[in-house]
């Protein structure tokens, strides 16, 4: 990155510089990963180029469809332009199917459809391990109003309407998803963060028996290998369709 931006944060994935106007930030999609709170690192050539430019289709097809975000545009293969926001430190999860860390802690097997839409909601904070949070527990904290809680439930809820029906169309089921929100300038909400198989799991559609073939980051997390084949499959099916 050029030097003249200064670097303001960095994340497990992701850089944070800033940008020539105030309200701006340049975000670097890095081609590290990580899992299970950093406990697990590697490095995957073009994983940053690839969460980027998938990123950055999924933020358009949402802006369309009315959902505010931070995205504003590409700046190359592995950088976006996006509108400064302060993060809210929640990590909004939307399950359609149980899988991960739901099956870990419920009796439910992992692959069942979900009689509706599961929201759970985990503290940002590594220190504590993201833990699993209720309502209650955020009020106390004061970390958002119960409005503001309500208004990003409610757009978590569209958001998976909108992404059902799109990976759908490219023969993939949207298993559970991660979110993270802020707020701009003006005190807006606004979806922030990435959209990508780093925090989607992606199940392939393609397949003649009933075996799940995860596209997304459990290829890390649970050896599978292929990840950035994986990725690449993503974002060609993306490009092919839009
Ligand atoms: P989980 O089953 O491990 O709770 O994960 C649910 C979804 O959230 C899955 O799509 C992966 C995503 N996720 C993140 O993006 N970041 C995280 O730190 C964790 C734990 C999960």
């Amino acid at each position: 990155m050029n030097n003249k931006y200064e670097l303001i944060y960095e994340g497990k994935a992701k850089k944070v510089f800033t940008h020539d106007d105030l309200d701006k930030v340049i975000i670097e999609f890095k081609d590290d990963a990580t899992a299970f709170n950093a406990l697990k690192k590697a490095k995957f050539e073009g994983k940053g180029k690839l969460n980027c430019l998938i990123s950055a289709r999924i933020f358009e097809l949402l802006m369309k469809n009315n959902i505010p975000t931070h995205f504003l545009e590409l700046k190359n293969q592995n950088t976006m332009i996006a509108k400064k926001i302060k993060v809210i430190p929640l990590e909004i999860v939307l399950r359609n199917y149980a899988y991960g860390s739901l099956c870990k802690q419920t009796t439910f097997k992992p692959g069942t459809l979900l009689a509706k839409p599961l929201i759970d909601i985990y503290l940002k904070d590594d220190a504590l391990n993201d833990p699993l949070i209720t309502k209650d527990r955020i009020e106390l904290m004061n970390i958002i109003s119960s409005e503001n809680l309500n208004l990003i439930l409610d757009l978590t809820l569209k958001i998976n309407e909108i992404l059902k029906k799109f990976f759908q169309n490219i023969h993939l089921k949207l298993v559970d998803f991660k979110l993270e929100f802020g707020y701009d300038f003006k005190k807006n909400i606004l979806l922030a963060d990435e959209i990508s198989p780093d925090n989607c799991r992606l199940w392939d559609l393609n397949q003649k028996n009933d075996i799940i073939v995860s596209l997304d980051k459990d290829r890390f997390r649970n050896d599978l290998g292929g990840l950035i084949e994986a990725y690449s499959e993503i974002h060609r099916r993306i490009n092919n369709f839009i």
